[in-house]
């Protein structure tokens, strides 16, 4: 028989190593958690250290974006939209494009109108500067917008469903005056006022503008003349997409900035936006178009159906890949909105908290802040204008 006593101690010094075994491996469990939580620490998004590129740990850096262009496609929920860049133009001193137009003349917040575009229907800057942003009125020009700003430009645009725009559009330009006026319509009608329009359109050579007609093929720069060949807006359409980065949905308003702050690594301050008049959609019946009246304008206006189409099918990609928390984002972001909308508008107190959440940290809304949110388009036009105009007369001296 085996030395029983032998055998026990050698089973005895087995546990022991392994005991020993577990208490280096505790110990090196320990050391290797204290090494994993100083690595931890140094992906912490706020931590302004440089970190190796190589390093598994690295992770990439949202750096915001100060080189944007906008168009700004008409009845489409865009001064909104223009208000948020202008007062990021402002509270960054960033280098604006702005037409070389008299003040205050008709239309003098659009570049070019009318006139090819060219360095001449701008502002100039001074030699040794570059341009930030473009985001005023304009028809999108290719070659004219790479020339004057930087290769890593940001574009994206608004659109709208297009039954809905030609509406907005054919009020506020006036259509069914025109229509009276051309004895197209009858002064009394209240219902299916743009039916005979609609169904003559083809040959009437008056009652309707660039605005009424496929108006945001004209805003992405189609030309009037192939406007309604298809085959042209088709491939026009392809070079749109390799241009433009992002392209928002005025239906899906709170998303679509949620989606741009991500684009450009803004914080949620710079998209807040107050409710203007013109969102309150007023709903006048007696603009409203039957099933024949549709269908007809599906046709007329196929161009802004096929953009409106290609951009909505995107944006819907955009927001599947966008997170699974992404519609509490919104959620939330439409709750500091009304919360925001409240304060401003309401009794005056000095300031307003938003309190910190998932998605952001806690940040101050001034009176200040809420000025400039209330103030209308041209009147920061004209201090954009006004600083542009400075920016020149110092660097000539
Ligand atoms: C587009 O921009 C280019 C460059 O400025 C200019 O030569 C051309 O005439 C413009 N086209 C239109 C239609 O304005
Ligand atoms: C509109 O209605 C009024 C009152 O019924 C009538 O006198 C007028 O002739 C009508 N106008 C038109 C253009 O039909
Ligand atoms: C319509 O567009 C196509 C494709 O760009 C072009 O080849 C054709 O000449 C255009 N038709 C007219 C009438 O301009
Ligand atoms: C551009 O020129 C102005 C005036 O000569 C000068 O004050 C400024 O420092 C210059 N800026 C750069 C970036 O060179």
């Amino acid at each position: 028989m085996v030395n029983r006593k032998h055998s026990l101690g050698l089973v005895w010094s087995i546990i022991r190593r392994g005991l020993l075994k577990k208490y280096v491996l505790i110990f090196v469990i320990l050391i290797a958690m204290v090494l994993f939580m100083q690595s931890v620490k140094v992906i912490q998004p706020n931590d302004k250290r440089e970190i190796n590129p190589a390093s598994p740990f690295y992770v990439k850096r949202c750096i915001p974006k100060y080189h944007i262009a906008f168009l700004k496609v008409h009845k489409s929920g865009s001064s909104t939209v223009a208000n948020i860049i202008q007062r990021f133009a402002l509270e960054n001193n960033l280098n604006v494009v702005l037409p070389l137009k008299k003040p205050h003349v008709s239309h003098y917040n659009y570049i070019g109108d009318s006139k090819p575009l060219t360095k001449q229907s701008i502002i100039p800057l001074p030699n040794n500067q570059s341009y930030d942003i473009l985001y005023n009125h304009v028809i999108y020009n290719r070659t004219f917008f790479r020339a004057i700003l930087p290769p890593d430009t940001f574009y994206f645009a608004i659109v709208r469903e297009p039954v809905d725009r030609f509406l907005s559009a054919a009020r506020y330009y006036g259509l069914q005056k025109q229509l009276i006026k051309n004895g197209i319509l009858n002064a009394n009608s209240t219902k299916y006022i743009f039916s005979k329009f609609l169904e003559n359109q083809r040959k009437l050579k008056t009652g309707h503008n660039n605005y009424v007609d496929n108006g945001m093929a004209h805003d992405f720069g189609v030309p009037r003349k192939q406007i309604h060949n298809i085959s042209f807006v088709k491939d026009y359409l392809k070079q749109l997409d390799k241009d433009f980065h992002f392209v928002m949905l005025m239906e899906y308003f709170d998303e679509s900035l949620i989606l741009l702050k991500k684009l450009l690594c803004w914080d949620i301050k710079h998209v807040l936006y107050i409710k203007l008049n013109t969102f309150k959609g007023h709903k006048d019946t007696d603009h409203d178009l039957s099933n024949a009246d549709i269908a007809r304008l599906h046709e007329w206006q196929e161009a802004d159906f096929l953009i409106y189409k290609h951009f909505s099918f995107k944006f819907s990609q955009l927001i599947h890949s966008a997170g699974s928390d992404f519609l509490q984002e919104v959620r939330n972001f439409k709750d500091i909105v009304r919360q925001i909308n409240k304060f401003c508008i309401g009794v005056p107190k000095k300031s307003f908290t938003v309190t910190n959440s998932q998605w952001n940290e806690q940040f101050v809304i001034t009176r200040d802040d809420c000025k400039r949110m209330n103030t209308r388009e041209l009147k920061l036009h004209d201090m954009l204008v006004q600083k542009a105009l400075d920016n020149l007369r110092l660097s000539s001296h």
